[in-house]
C-alpha cells in the first residue's frame, strides 16, 4: 500500500515554519504540489520552497496574512491558477499571545481570535468554494479536503492561555459544523489536535527543567515532533482515510488521556 498525492495540489497556511513547513514538506514528498503561507518570514518560505525542488517536487511561496479577505481571496486566486485546482486545504496557521486573564490586553485576545479563528474560517470558505467551482477531479476521491489545525486545547482548558484556548475550542466546533454542512458535496473537513510539539511557538516550554514537568503530562515519554503531525496530515487527506469525516485526530503522546489520573483521583 502506497499514500501518495500524485496529481493533487495542497495549500499550506503558515508554512514558513513548524508543523506547517513539516505538513507542506511531507505532502509534497507525497507528490503532492504545494502552496507555502507565509505572512511575515518571505526567506524562510523560499526555503521550503527550495527543499521541495531539490528534492524533485514542486512549490510555490504565497503571502497572505489569513485574517484579512482580501488577502487570503488574493492566496487562493494565486495557487488555483498556478496549479490550476486546489486539492488539499491544510489551514495551519496561528499564534499564541500568552496573559493571565487579569493582564490580557483586548489586542492580544483579538488578535489571536483573527489569525487563529477567523484566519481559519475564512481559509474554509475559500477553499470551500473553490473545491465547489473545479469540481471533480480525477486523482482524488473527495471533491476536496479541509484539514483545520487545532490543538489539544480544543478540549484541555489552559491556564494563562484563554484567547488560544477559546480560538481552538472554536476550531473544533467550527470544524465539526463545516464537516456536517458540506460532507454532501464530497468535502472532507477533519481536525488534527496535536500535543506538545517541539517548534517555535513552545520553545521554552519544550527544552531544560521545563521539558522535564512537560514530560509528565505526555504517557508515551516523548515530546513531539513537526514530522509526527505532517504524517498524520498526509493521511487524513489521502484516499485512505476516505471514510473519515469530521474527525479530530489526537497527535498527543497521549496527552489527552489525563495522565494526572494514574494512581490519583
Ligand atoms: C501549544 C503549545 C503547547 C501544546 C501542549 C499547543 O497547542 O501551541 O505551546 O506546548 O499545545 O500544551
Amino acid at each position: 500500500m502506497e499514500i501518495s498525492l500524485k496529481g493533487q495540489v495542497a495549500l499550506v497556511t503558515g508554512a514558513s515554519s513548524g508543523i506547517g513547513r513539516a505538513v507542506a514538506e511531507a505532502m509534497a514528498a507525497a507528490g503532492a504540489k504545494v502552496a507555502v503561507n507565509y505572512h511575515s518570514q518571505p526567506e524562510e518560505a523560499e526555503k521550503v520552497v527550495a527543499g521541495v525542488e531539490s528534492a524533485g517536487g514542486e512549490a510555490i511561496a504565497v503571502e497572505a496574512d489569513v485574517s484579512e479577505p482580501r488577502d487570503v481571496e488574493a492566496m487562493f486566486a494565486t495557487v488555483a491558477q498556478k496549479y490550476g485546482a486546489i486539492d488539499v486545504v491544510v489551514a495551519n496557521a496561528g499564534m499564541q499571545k500568552d496573559a493571565a486573564v487579569a493582564e490580557m490586553t483586548l489586542d492580544d485576545w483579538r488578535k489571536v481570535i483573527d489569525v487563529n479563528l477567523t484566519g481559519q474560517f475564512l481559509c474554509a470558505q475559500a477553499a470551500i468554494r473553490q473545491f465547489r467551482a473545479q469540481g471533480q477531479r480525477p486523482a482524488s476521491k473527495a471533491l476536496g479536503k479541509l484539514i483545520c489545525m487545532s490543538s489539544v486545547h480544543e478540549v484541555i482548558p489552559w491556564a494563562g492561555h484563554v484567547n488560544y484556548a477559546a480560538s481552538k475550542g472554536g476550531i473544533a466546533s467550527m470544524m465539526k459544523t463545516l464537516a456536517q454542512e458540506v460532507a454532501e458535496d464530497g468535502i472532507r473537513v477533519n481536525g488534527i489536535a496535536p500535543g506538545a510539539i517541539r517548534t517555535a511557538i513552545n520553545a521554552e516550554e519544550t527544552e531544560g527543567e521545563a521539558a522535564k514537568a512537560l514530560l509528565k503530562l505526555i504517557p508515551y515519554g516523548r515530546i513531539g515532533v513537526a514530522e509526527d503531525v505532517a504524517n498524520a496530515a498526509v493521511w487524513l487527506a489521502s484516499d485512505l482515510a476516505d471514510y473519515v469525516v469530521g474527525a479530530t485526530l489526537f497527535v498527543d503522546g497521549g496527552m489527552t488521556l489525563y495522565p494526572e489520573f494514574r494512581g490519583n483521583g
